[in-house]
């Protein structure tokens, strides 16, 4: 049963879903929310699928004892190749990045020409080129035909980790996968990992006059939709004071807390490190199916 006062869980690989809590927050400023970075198994992006569909089960199967109300899957990793495994095994409603995304790009873009860019697990997955293509034939957009141009930058991480926007070398490697969007004539990229709203300046300069699709935004949306439809937006006025996150990581991180106050802009206690129990018992599933768009 859910009720109104349970916390809503937000997972990800590590630390870059924060982008994506910060978007929650302020969307639903009194809901409480627990954090989980596997940062003991970061990065998802160069694995397989089947490994990361393990790796999202045990995070939503930590969140699920924690009784939370509503699953935020912040990692695009993920949401793209695990979206419909962390559904089937979470009894509450599971917002993912993709579906929320895709529909806000179609209704940016004037021309149709949309791209995406992800970590290679993202890219490859198809989920954001599926997802838009399903979505044009069914929300009313300004543009009758699509065209989608996809690439995987998976470099832009360690540069968002190291602070490097700004730097000469980011400027070359952003021109560098950035190529074909220019060549492709995109009006709406659609950022579709955890680090790249971090890179947004990077990313504006590199291909000005386009717009930016920053996942975190639109599934903030959608999760409030979804709590104010069945009746679960929180009846507690929470004081600005207090800590509205508790924070939980499956490694050490020494400087977590500082790379997130960061990401967030604001200050964040120390997390807790958890184990989350590796359980060989539990079937990796290889019916790949996309419900992604359940919650779309
Ligand atoms: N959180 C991942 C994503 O949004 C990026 C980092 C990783 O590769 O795990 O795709």
């Amino acid at each position: 049963m859910m009720n109104k006062n349970q916390p809503i869980g937000v997972f990800d690989s590590g630390i870059g879903g924060l982008t994506v809590l910060k978007h929650l927050r302020k969307m639903m400023p009194n809901e409480r929310f627990l954090y989980l970075g596997d940062t003991a198994r970061v990065p998802y992006g160069n694995k397989s699928k089947e490994t990361i569909r393990l790796y999202a089960q045990q995070c939503a199967g930590f969140l699920m004892a924690k009784n939370v109300k509503l699953i935020v899957v912040a990692c695009n990793t993920v949401s793209a190749n695990a979206l419909d495994e962390v559904q089937d095994f979470s009894s509450v409603p599971v917002v993912g990045m993709i579906a929320p995304a895709a529909r806000g790009a179609l209704q940016e873009s004037s021309n149709g020409r949309i791209g995406i860019i992800g970590t290679r697990a993202t890219i490859g997955s198809n989920a954001y080129q599926d997802a838009l293509r399903i979505f044009h034939t069914m929300v009313p957009t300004p543009h009758s035909q699509l065209h989608v141009t996809a690439q995987s930058c998976p470099l832009f991480v360690p540069l968002a980790e190291e602070g490097w926007q700004h730097h000469q070398a980011a400027a070359l490697i952003a021109q560098e996968y950035l190529k074909p969007m220019i060549h492709d004539k995109v009006d709406t990229l659609i950022m579709g990992c955890t680090h790249y709203p971090l890179l947004h300046n990077l990313l504006s300069t590199t291909l000005p006059n386009v717009t930016l699709i920053d996942c975190g935004e639109y599934a903030a949306k959608i999760s409030l939709e979804i709590l104010t439809q069945s009746n679960n937006v929180t009846t507690t006025i929470l004081p600005t004071h207090i800590e509205h996150t508790e924070y939980f990581i499956t490694d050490t991180t020494p400087n977590f807390s500082v790379i997130a106050e960061e990401f967030l802009g604001y200050h964040v206690p120390q997390p807790q490190r958890v184990i989350i129990e590796p359980n060989d018992a539990l079937p990796i599933s290889t019916d790949i199916h996309s419900s992604e768009f359940r919650y779309g």
